[in-house]
């Protein structure tokens, strides 16, 4: 009782009378030859410190950044003491370099992923995908930014300028535990409605300050947390744009004043900010409390601002919907721990359904769950972007119009997407992003011949 109110104490302290650390933006890692460790450190924040995992750092890892056509090479080492993998999340990519359940890492060893880069910009992420363990490993902070730029993108006339008017930003809850830190320890509860936290970090920092001048700028945000959906917006109901999403910018963009955020999905937003003002980015989390995630103060100057972009002819529709596959996937909670698709547990020795390479197919979802068990779940699906057809029988609204990897879906929703596979063949997974659920069950793999 003591030790909750001394932290409080603590957090409305640090909170109101010192100024936040500055926002950390993650350095760039590029060119032809990668390389990333993984590696066990410690992140301190004001309640006390947490043993963590990144990757060349404490917690968290470099924004690789690659164009499309690049040839693309990382040798990755795992020096966490423990298996783990890692996997390239919204990435057109052969199977065997997809980085999900079965290309593990052993400790100590390394492991070299090579391929074309064959995609149109976008912000994707990695993170690690070892059975059972997903959860606990980017809880730890073992997660990252991928982002691919292409001619399109470069010849936009939107912020681009990496740390400078383009910032990478990282949603995550922590639950900060009586001895302050954010050890990972769910209780079955947690399991079921996902481990929503008592803090909230940007790139690993509790609200911390971003000092610039004024100007348009461009924040890549990702809702990296396990299981908790975020509502975003900003202080004064200040509007934005949504330029894009997971896989890339939207056919029109959104003028909005908040954003729905899952487990997984990245938003792509403009925000004008005037010179000598400062702004507050609030997340509020479902299930949860609202939290300032980001303090943007601006200078005297003007900076630079830029029109915001109405619209992108970057994202196609998957448009052939003659002669295709229809599949249906029911995703269910049937008591504590057990969260299946179409009545089934994941298992690494199944595969759920096989589909042919140069496919379309027409994928239907639904949450479907009974009174206690009625919880949100999302669907991601490996190597592809899809489309969303439709929204519980009406067309997607505009967040969900451009190339997607990863739909919620409120208790009930049902979602029809369009996906299209093309030049890889092998095992990919499919499964719910809330990676608690992904860790017990909610998952299954197709494969492409
Ligand atoms: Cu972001 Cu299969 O995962
Ligand atoms: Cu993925
Ligand atoms: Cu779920």
């Amino acid at each position: 009782m003591i030790r909750m109110t001394i932290s409080t104490l603590i957090f409305l302290l640090s909170a109101a009378f010192l100024l936040g650390e500055e926002l950390y933006v993650p350095p760039l890692l590029e060119g032809t030859v990668m390389e990333m460790t993984m590696m066990k450190g410690e992140l301190s924040l004001s309640f006390g410190k947490s043993p963590t995992m990144g990757f060349n750092g404490d917690y968290l890892g470099p924004t690789i950044r690659v164009d499309n056509g690049d040839a693309f090479d990382i040798r990755i080492e795992n020096r966490l003491g423990e298996d783990s993998t890692v996997h390239w999340h919204g990435l057109h990519v052969p199977a065997e370099f997809d980085g999900g359940p079965h290309q593990i890492i052993g400790k100590d060893r390394t492991w070299n992923p090579r391929f074309t880069i064959d995609q149109k910009a976008a912000t994707l992420w990695y993170h690690p995908h070892l059975m059972g363990k997903t959860a606990e490993h980017v809880y730890k902070g073992l997660a990252g930014m991928f982002i691919i730029e292409d001619s399109y993108s470069r010849n936009l006339d939107i912020p681009a300028d990496y740390g400078v008017n383009d910032f990478p930003i990282i949603l995550q809850d922590r639950r900060i535990n009586r001895d302050g830190s954010f050890r990972y320890s769910p209780s079955m509860s947690d399991y079921m409605h996902g481990y929503v936290g008592n803090i909230v970090l940007t790139n690993g920092a509790i609200n911390p300050t971003l000092k610039t001048d004024g100007g348009t700028y461009r924040f890549r945000i990702l809702n990296g947390s396990n299981s908790t959906i975020f509502r975003i917006r900003f202080s004064g109901g200040r509007d934005f744009t949504v330029i894009a999403s997971d896989g890339g910018f939207l056919p029109r963009s959104l003028e909005t004043d908040s954003l729905i955020i899952s487990p997984g999905e990245r938003y792509e937003i403009l925000v004008d900010l005037a010179a000598g003002s400062k702004t507050e980015m609030l997340t509020d989390l479902y299930g949860g409390d609202s939290h300032k995630s980001l303090t943007i103060e601006t200078g005297p100057s003007r900076g630079e601002y830029y029109d915001h972009p109405s619209s992108f002819s970057h994202s196609p529709a998957i448009a052939d919907r003659d002669r295709v596959e229809k599949r249906t996937f029911i995703m269910e909670t049937r008591g504590m721990g057990g969260f299946t698709i179409n009545g089934k547990t994941m298992s690494v020795d199944r595969i759920d359904f096989r589909l042919k390479k140069n496919s379309t197919e027409i994928w239907t979802i639904e949450n479907r769950g009974m009174g206690m068990m009625n919880i949100p779940h999302s669907f991601h699906v490996h190597d592809v972007q899809f489309s969303v057809l439709s929204v519980n029988g009406q067309r997607p609204g505009p967040l969900y119009s451009g190339p997607k990897d990863t739909v919620l879906l409120w208790p009930g929703d049902r979602i029809e997407i369009a996906l299209r596979f093309e030049d890889y063949t092998g095992i990919y997974m499919y499964h719910c992003h809330f990676l608690e659920h992904e860790d017990n069950g909610m998952m299954g793999q197709l494969l492409i011949e």
